[in-house]
């Protein structure tokens, strides 16, 4: 078999790592034989966020000339159809790219899917393409998230929002797209899946059991929460557009749980992040080595992260592809690597041991360059029956007073009684994830926390609930807030106020939780909201300007949360647009 998956004894893996690096498809002998595989092999190019941008095709040209000669020869060894391509999304490049003449993004635009429908096209295989979140990015030529969704379905002669296509013998590629961006309650960058693909999907799965033999390969634009792939700290995270669904809790979860019941789902593939694919954890297995650390918990399914193709594009230098090729045994994931003619190098492979189960191992440890320092993201890990959470973790009983002030080194995490988990990285204070660890997003920035000491302290239940409803303190009938509430609730949850102490003045800040209970700020808003505030205050600029008043400071101003009171009386914010309190 000319296309064979070397796999050898599980027992070995480091002999394996070793023997494996050069690829079964870089072998001269692949290419020979006989002219057809067997019913069960397949070939899959990934590529990652394209971004495309008219004025600069060169890096798309090259890339496209690597990935043919790739395809053309896998078509050779797998037959004509058992080899595809699947875009990731994010197609276009989210800035105008005429700007002297428009200041419309190209993201999402009719003329956007045109170029890169004619661009997917041409790589002599058919393609399939999810959306991510700037493909629906065309506000200015289409009022809805439907009419720019119609487009982009048009352009690309995708039947629906997602799509299935069986790629070999009980083999199928399934993916789905966002669907959403003006509608989007918090930032449009979020990667929203809407809930008639969620039941698509999961009828998909349903049908498709893994002991029937049946193996299945998702894609979609970001990951899903569970998924343990490296990520961006400054950049997803803090924004809360990191997974699907992100920034709603038990919509999030919905993905991995379905990962988790499923043993059809064998690998995901995601883009969004623009990292490379160096690090071993762009690839993460569903079982691990209880030596190597904590069972992870992610079905029978291999996470893969892909990088980008365009130089510029990347946030780390990369540019590269995935590979993605398999048969009945297993399969191995490559890398394409764009800057070094198109090469192909073996990052994993998987073998399937029963329907259900496989084992994964890397063939390669992580890959370094330079300036790599800035995207080692520390996730905390809180260990099993078997390990301990890592040397970050505080364990505390009543109270938690942090003995030195924050600083950019500072490393910390710990679980608030509700069960909540906050921590500290690069001066940042974020909330992770309670089951997973996953970062979900940041709760207060270096700017107000690096400096300051961190408490966590009982917010005296029982001495409020002394409290009369009136206090003699409070005129006006203004109420004191009861605790009447938590006093009656079923479950005795310890209420805790998490402070900031600043020591050089004394000062004190309470980070209050959100009214769901998260602590994560869901800071970055819609996008066409914002958009309609910076027409605002361009306008108040403007007017600024007429009655002569040059560099005229515009600030705005948000309703509602600003008080603890129960009757209202100011609005200024204090410092910004009222005078700072002392
Ligand atoms: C390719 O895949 C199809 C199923 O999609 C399968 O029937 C066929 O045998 C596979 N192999 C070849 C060489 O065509
Ligand atoms: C992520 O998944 C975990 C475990 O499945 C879940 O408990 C958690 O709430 C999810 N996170 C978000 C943001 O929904
Ligand atoms: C994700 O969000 C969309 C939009 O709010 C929603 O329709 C869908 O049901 C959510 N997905 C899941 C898995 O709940």
């Amino acid at each position: 078999m000319k296309f064979a998956l070397s796999f050898l004894a599980l027992s070995s893996p480091a002999a394996f790592a070793f023997q494996s690096v050069s690829s079964p498809l870089n072998r001269p002998q692949s290419s020979s034989s006989s002219l057809f595989g067997s019913p069960d092999e397949f070939c899959v190019g990934i590529l990652g966020d394209l971004h495309i941008d008219p004025r600069v095709m060169e890096d798309y040209e090259t890339g496209r000339e690597q990935w043919t000669n790739i395809l053309t020869e896998a078509k050779q060894n797998v037959g004509d159809d058992n080899v595809s391509l699947v875009s990731l999304g994010d197609l276009g490049e989210s800035k105008s790219v005429r700007p002297d003449e428009t200041s419309e993004l190209f993201a999402g635009t009719t003329e956007c899917h045109e170029l890169a429908a004619d661009f997917l096209s041409g790589f002599g295989v058919p393609y399939d393409v999810v959306g991510g979140n700037h493909d629906l990015e065309g506000i200015d030529e289409f009022d809805t998230d439907e009419a720019n969704l119609e487009l982009f379905l048009r352009a690309h002669k995708k039947e629906g929002p997602q799509f299935m296509r069986q790629i070999a013998e009980k083999t199928l590629l399934v993916g789905m797209t966002s669907t959403i961006f003006r509608e989007a309650k918090y930032t449009s960058h979020e990667v929203t899946i809407d809930q008639e693909q969620i039941d698509w999907f999961e009828n998909v799965v349903k049908t498709h059991p893994a002991d029937e033999g049946w193996k299945i390969f998702v894609f979609t634009h970001a990951p899903p929460n569970g998924s343990g792939l490296r990520v961006l700290q400054e950049n997803h995270v803090v924004n809360g557009c990191c997974w699907l669904n992100h920034s709603n809790e038990i919509q999030c979860r919905k993905f991995i749980e379905l990962v988790r019941e499923h043993r059809c789902i064998k690998a995901w593939f995601s883009g969004h992040f623009h990292l490379g694919q160096d690090y071993q954890d762009s690839i993460t297995f569903p079982t691990i080595d209880p030596k190597d650390g904590p069972y992870p918990n992610r079905g029978s399914c291999v996470f893969a992260q892909t990088s980008v193709m365009r130089s510029g594009t990347s946030r780390d230098g990369r540019q590269q592809s995935r590979l993605l090729r398999g048969n009945k045994d297993g399969f191995e994931i490559c890398t394409v690597d764009h800057q070094q003619g198109g090469t192909i190098r073996l990052d994993a492979t998987i073998t399937y041991r029963d329907n259900t189960n496989e084992v994964g191992v890397y063939a390669h440890s992580d890959i370094e360059q330079m300036d790599d320092k800035y995207f080692k993201v520390y996730s905390p890990s809180a260990g099993d029956s078997l390990h301990p959470p890592d040397e970050n973790y505080i364990p505390y009983e009543d109270e938690l007073i942090m003995d030195k002030a924050v600083t950019m080194e500072t490393k910390a995490w710990w679980k608030m009684a509700c069960g909540r988990v906050l921590g500290m990285l690069n001066g940042n204070m974020i909330e992770y994830d309670k089951s997973t660890l996953a970062p979900l997003g940041l709760v207060v920035g270096a700017d107000e926390l690096v400096g300051k000491r961190v408490a966590i302290i009982d917010s005296g239940l029982e001495e409020m609930c002394a409290v009369d409803e009136m206090d003699p303190m409070c005129e006006d009938g203004e109420e004191e807030i009861g605790m009447e509430g938590a006093e009656r609730g079923e479950a005795e949850v310890r209420e805790q106020a998490v402070i900031l102490m600043d020591d050089s003045d004394g000062s004190i800040v309470v980070v209050q939780p959100n009214e769901d209970g998260s602590y994560w700020r869901k800071i970055v808003r819609n996008k066409m909201i914002r958009m309609k505030e910076v027409r605002r205050e361009k306008a108040a600029k403007r007017l600024a300007e007429s009655i002569k008043k040059e560099d005229a400071d515009i600030v705005s101003s948000w309703g509602p949360y600003t008080t603890t009171k129960g009757t209202a009386k100011n609005t200024g914010v204090s410092g910004l647009t009222a005078p700072a309190s002392k």
